[in-house]
């Protein structure tokens, strides 16, 4: 099949592409002006540069394709940024996807859009929508948190520091997934395009893991005692409140804000499926795939045969 992906250069993009590869795909993959991709010159892949958020005709190089995967994501989360790309931008693939009478539009998105509370999940929320009215079969994945969300302690426990937790480290959970285990999942729902649009929530092997959990476990990983402090989640909100006179005058400080709002949200929810009967998250009902285990990722780290993953510009620790 040939696909169109977008988003190569991402977290999840990158995997999604070697998987594609790995699967005997052919890819045309589009970038933003100036980005590389990981790949030889003998791969089966296609590198087109374009600006999806500013270029009106950047359709006129790509050439037809049978399905699109689309891994775009707002690097920032601010408002605007959310606009353009979770929404905006993914609205021309889907158009480009409606000419060409692609066979399917597969979707990374995210299971914290349950419960939307920020303006990333409601711009994804958007888009989502617009994939159930579409004639083009669509599949929405809705993964939990990956590992690269879970790595920002690695330094400061190897340093002897004690692992943080807000409140009592166990108010949330989630089923943390590897990028390889999602891209074989999301590209092996390639070849099967449902009916109607499907949305699928995915988490790694269980069980479910709270900070706790993971604290535990990094710690014991590196050799170090388990240590912790505790810092309650409303410090975002006080934050939030004593910058918000600026934010009158200035986006960079609206930007801060929303950035506030995503830490506690993350400080709070759970990256699990929520069940709103009984308006609790539920573990046992969010779906597993995939043997990489947060624990060997960790020991991975530990030992120096993985590298750190990259971090999010706007990662909290
Ligand atoms: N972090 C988690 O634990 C987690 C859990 C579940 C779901 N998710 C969801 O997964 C997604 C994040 O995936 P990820 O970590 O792979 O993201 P990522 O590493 O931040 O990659 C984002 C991709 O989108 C591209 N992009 C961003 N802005 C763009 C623009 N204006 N024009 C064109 N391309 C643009 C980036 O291109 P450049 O390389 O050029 O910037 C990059 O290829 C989000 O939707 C998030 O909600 C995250």
């Amino acid at each position: 099949m040939r696909v169109l992906l977008a988003g190569a250069t991402g977290y999840i993009g990158q995997a999604v592409l070697r998987e594609l590869m790995a699967q005997g795909h052919e890819v045309v993959a589009l970038v933003r002006p100036g980005r590389q991709l990981a790949v030889d010159a003998q791969d089966p892949v296609t590198r087109i540069e374009v600006s999806l958020t500013d270029d009106a005709d950047w359709d006129q190089q790509v050439p037809p394709v049978d399905a699109v995967i689309s891994c775009l994501a707002s690097r920032s989360g601010a408002p605007r940024d959310a606009r353009q790309v979770e929404f905006e931008a993914n609205r021309k693939l889907l158009e480009h996807a409606e000419r060409l009478s692609a066979c399917h539009f597969v979707l990374l998105s995210a299971i914290c859009v349950q419960i939307p509370r920020l303006a990333f999940q409601r711009e994804k929320l958007k888009f989502e929508a617009l994939l159930a009215e579409s004639s083009v079969p669509a599949t929405i994945i809705r993964a939990t948190a990956f590992f690269r969300s879970l790595v920002g302690q690695v330094e400061r426990v190897r340093a002897g520091k004690p692992f943080l937790l807000f409140s009592s480290g166990n108010l949330t959970a989630c089923k943390p997934i590897s990028d390889r285990d999602l891209a074989t999942f999301m590209v092996s729902k390639l070849a099967l395009p449902p009916m109607n649009t499907a949305v699928l929530p995915i988490g790694g092997p269980g069980p479910a893991l709270t900070p706790q959990d993971q604290g535990r476990l990094l710690c014991e990983t590196l050799g170090q005692p388990f240590r912790t402090t505790s810092l309650p989640p409303e410090m975002f909100d006080w934050i939030r409140w004593l910058i918000s006179p600026l934010a009158l005058v200035s986006q960079r400080m609206r930007d801060r804000m929303e950035f506030l709002r995503i830490a506690k949200f993350y400080a709070t929810e759970s990256m699990l499926c929520w069940d709103a009967v009984t308006e609790r998250y539920d573990a046992e009902a969010t779906p597993e795939f995939g043997g990489d285990t947060l624990q060997a990722f960790y020991a991975g780290l530990a030992s120096g045969e993985r590298a750190m993953p990259e971090r999010g510009e706007h990662s909290l620790f």
